[in-house]
């Protein structure tokens, strides 16, 4: 197990009175909802999709009420941000004093629940493993979910061209907002041929793929030579296995992404990137578009309507409703 999910720290810390040394306590976070249920411990065996052991929302922001006795960047009363792995809907969350980050003063701490996981996702993706450059083409699937606009404003940020996938022209007619220079309906044309009658046959630079199965593979033909793939997800649920052969034919690459594993491997690299990103809102230089706020109560209703795909952008959970 990774340095930042150390279990017998978290389960000391919400079960007993004495906070583990080098947590923090986060009351009253604003939950960022969680996603997609198969999400980031997904393995594909045997052509079977199985969902490892994962708590769905593990992002929140609070104000921090009891450190322990080995924090010394973070004190009683400071408004955070935090990535709590072993689940953060709750109204009291333990969580590591690595993965928190501070929240200036003039930003609504329900905007900063969204931004750490998405956000670093989204500029791991292209700029750490895809090493999106200006003026290149980038094809982002599910554009309208969290990790997706957190891409599109990315990528359209660094000059690139950005062409996104969605399953209704209402989304798409939203994310040309946020940078998007061509909009896919998937349900209504196969992108594909969208992305080549667009940027033409030599396809673009870099894929962004949060869906997986078919998606995935029908990405590689839209794929210049050397081009990339960044997978980062499987919320299409198909269990459409790979077949590496057509990347052959492109000497492209494809790419797996667990963002926070960077602060794992990477740490302090991986957190200055989500402390830009938080400074970078408070700027208004990206947004965080949320779509809807639930009660901590309402959590199985917050679930149902993200399984509802209309959202766009995030849900959120909100302890005190
Ligand atoms: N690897 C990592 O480090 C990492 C980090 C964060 C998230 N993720 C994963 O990345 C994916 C996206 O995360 P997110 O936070 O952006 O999720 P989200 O906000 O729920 O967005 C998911 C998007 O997927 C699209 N989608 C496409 N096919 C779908 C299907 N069959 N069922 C449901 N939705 C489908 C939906 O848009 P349309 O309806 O418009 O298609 C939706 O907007 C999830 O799988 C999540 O687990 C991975």
């Amino acid at each position: 197990m990774s340095g930042w999910m150390r279990r017998r720290w978290w389960v000391a810390a919400i079960a007993g009175a004495v906070l583990a040394t080098g947590l923090v306590a986060v009351t009253w976070p604003a939950s960022a909802a969680a996603t997609r249920y198969e999400a980031e411990n997904a393995t594909i065996s045997q052509g079977v999709v199985e969902a490892n052991h994962l708590n769905v929302g593990y992002q929140c922001a609070g104000i921090i009420s009891e450190v322990g006795a080995r924090v010394s960047n973070h004190q009683v009363g400071d408004r955070v941000v935090a990535i709590a792995p072993d689940g953060a809907n709750a109204e009291r969350v333990a969580a590591s004093a690595r993965t928190v980050w501070h929240v200036p003063k003039d930003m609504d701490l329900t905007l900063a629940a969204c931004i750490p996981v998405a956000f670093a996702t989204a500029h791991e993706a292209l700029f750490a493993l895809g090493e999106l450059a200006r003026g290149q083409n980038v094809l982002v699937h599910a554009g309208a979910g969290g990790v997706g606009l957190a891409a599109v404003q990315f990528a359209h940020a660094a000059g690139a061209f950005v062409l996104t996938t969605a399953s209704s022209e209402e989304k798409l007619a939203r994310l040309r907002d946020f940078g998007a220079g061509h909009g896919i309906n998937y349900r209504t044309s196969s992108f594909v041929d969208e992305v080549t009658k667009v940027v033409g046959p030599d396809g673009v630079d870099l894929v962004i793929d949060p869906v997986g199965g078919s998606t995935l593979q029908h990405s590689v033909l839209c794929l210049k030579y050397r081009g990339k793939i960044v997978n980062i997800g499987l919320s299409g649920r198909d269990e459409t296995l790979f077949n590496p052969v057509p990347l052959w034919g492109r000497n492209g690459a494809l790419i797996g992404l667990g963002a926070p594993i960077a602060l794992t491997h990477e740490y302090p690299r991986a957190y200055d990137v989500i402390a830009r990103c938080i400074q970078r809102v408070r700027r208004g230089d990206l947004s965080v578009v949320i779509d809807r706020r639930f009660a901590l109560a309402d959590a199985a209703k917050a679930h149902a309507y993200i399984e509802e795909r209309t959202a766009f952008g995030r849900v959120v959970l909100l302890p005190r409703g």
